[in-house]
């Protein structure tokens, strides 16, 4: 039989009929039940449910916390990333590795270290093949792809910035069983590109993305990140592609705010400036992008009502070094390890004491100093 938990108009089912799931290590602190769900309820009353906007709460939507209170800690984890490489052929200036040397800086993940990660996961839905770095310039995300291909069920894909190898190349890893290629474009103007994407060539950029979307209709998606250097020139950036009319074959176009690099906190666009922003990308794409068949999403992190971040429970972490760590946005992460993967095995990392009250702190919205300035934390008054 289901208990159930009704807040606002959110029911959480508290699973007590199936004895063979594990019993959530947080089944019984009904304050978190009652608390994250109310914040919920209460952003939703504020924002609505927009499914053109994917605020950062709501990549979690409420059956996804409901998951994590039923199952807590042996949540079953929906996505992970691996870091194959940290080398790259850019100079992007917002990006952590451009201005920072770091141990794990220019090192590529070997294939043994690879094979060993993807035969200790339990199954996941998606796996991306990228961290900080150019994942294309392992020289073996060929065969990465092709065994992860084949000794998993997971959806494959990678960030990329469809720069650093001919078009075939990535003609070979959608054969070899990628799933989706994102490619980053922040902009198509030569010169605010190089101000934010040092290194690349726009009409090169361009040229391949039309290539990609058009061979290979809604595999594609692209990312661009919104700084106060581009946040005026957006509309060019879609009225650009508009007119190629290869819009309509992206599987989504999403927007997101830069991470402030110095700090590497905060958007550095202010909150009000993210929410002007905001507000008048909805107002297009409820007007006008939705009419034109264009999947754009925007996802910003800057309203949040301190729900607190789950992305420690249903996502995980790889670094080039083989360390598991909880999200992608931990800066020092080989020294915020749950444990390294080529000593030992998922599940005692993901289950180990580090993780487990690293997880237990966020539920109950204390974030350890591993998370400090990460914007999936913070409330609107902070930024
Ligand atoms: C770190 S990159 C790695 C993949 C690949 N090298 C690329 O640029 O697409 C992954 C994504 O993070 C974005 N990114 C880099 N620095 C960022 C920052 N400071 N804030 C927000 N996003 C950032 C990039 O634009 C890219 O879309
Ligand atoms: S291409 Fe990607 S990894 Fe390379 S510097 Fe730019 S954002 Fe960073
Ligand atoms: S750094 Fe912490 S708060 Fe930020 S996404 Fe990761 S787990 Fe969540």
């Amino acid at each position: 039989m289901n208990k159930q938990y009704l807040v606002g108009k959110v029911v959480v089912r508290m699973n007590t009929a199936n004895p063979s799931l594990p019993k959530s290590d947080f089944a019984n602190e009904a304050g978190i039940h009652t608390r994250v769900l109310k914040q919920f309820d209460d952003f939703e009353k504020l924002y609505g449910r927009d499914k053109d906007v994917m605020l950062f709460p709501y990549r979690y939507p409420v059956e996804t916390i409901n998951r994590v209170l039923n199952y807590g800690n042996y949540f079953p984890i929906d996505s992970l990333h691996i870091e194959t490489t940290t080398r790259c052929n850019l100079k992007c200036p917002g990006c952590f590795r451009t201005g920072n040397e770091y141990d794990s800086k220019n090192r590529s993940m070997t294939m043994c270290d690879f094979e060993r990660i993807v035969d200790s996961l339990p199954p996941v839905k998606n796996i991306g093949l990228q961290g900080i770095g150019e994942s294309t310039m392992n020289r073996d995300l060929p065969a990465m792809v092709r065994y992860a291909k084949e000794n998993t069920k997971a959806k494959l894909s990678i960030i990329t910035n469809a720069l650093a190898k001919p078009l075939e190349y990535y003609e070979e890893l959608f054969e070899i069983g990628l799933d989706n290629i994102v490619i980053s474009v922040d902009s198509l103007n030569q010169e605010t590109s190089n101000r934010l994407r040092t290194g690349t060539n726009v009409d090169r950029l361009k040229d391949n993305i039309i290539f990609l979307a058009d061979k290979y209709p809604k595999k594609i998606s692209l990312n661009t990140v919104v700084s106060k250097i581009n946040e005026k020139e957006i509309g060019d950036l879609f009225l650009e592609l508009i007119e190629t009319g290869i819009h309509k074959n992206f599987l989504s176009h999403q927007l997101q705010p830069l991470i402030d690099p110095p700090n590497y906190t905060n958007s550095e666009m202010s909150a009000s400036d993210q929410r002007c922003f905001y507000e008048s990308m909805k107002e297009q794409i409820r007007g006008y992008y939705k009419k034109i068949d264009y999947n754009i999403k925007l996802h910003f992190h800057f309203v949040r009502p301190n729900i607190p971040c789950i992305q420690a429970f249903g996502t995980s972490y790889f670094t080039v070094d083989s360390h598991l760590t909880p999200c992608c946005s931990i800066v020092d992460k080989n020294d915020y390890s749950f444990g390294n993967l080529s000593g030992g095995n998922f599940s005692n990392s993901y289950l180990s004491e580090n993780a487990l009250n690293f997880r237990k702190q966020i539920l109950h919205g204390i974030y350890p100093q591993a998370c400090k300035g990460c914007p999936s934390n913070q409330t609107e008054n902070d930024g």
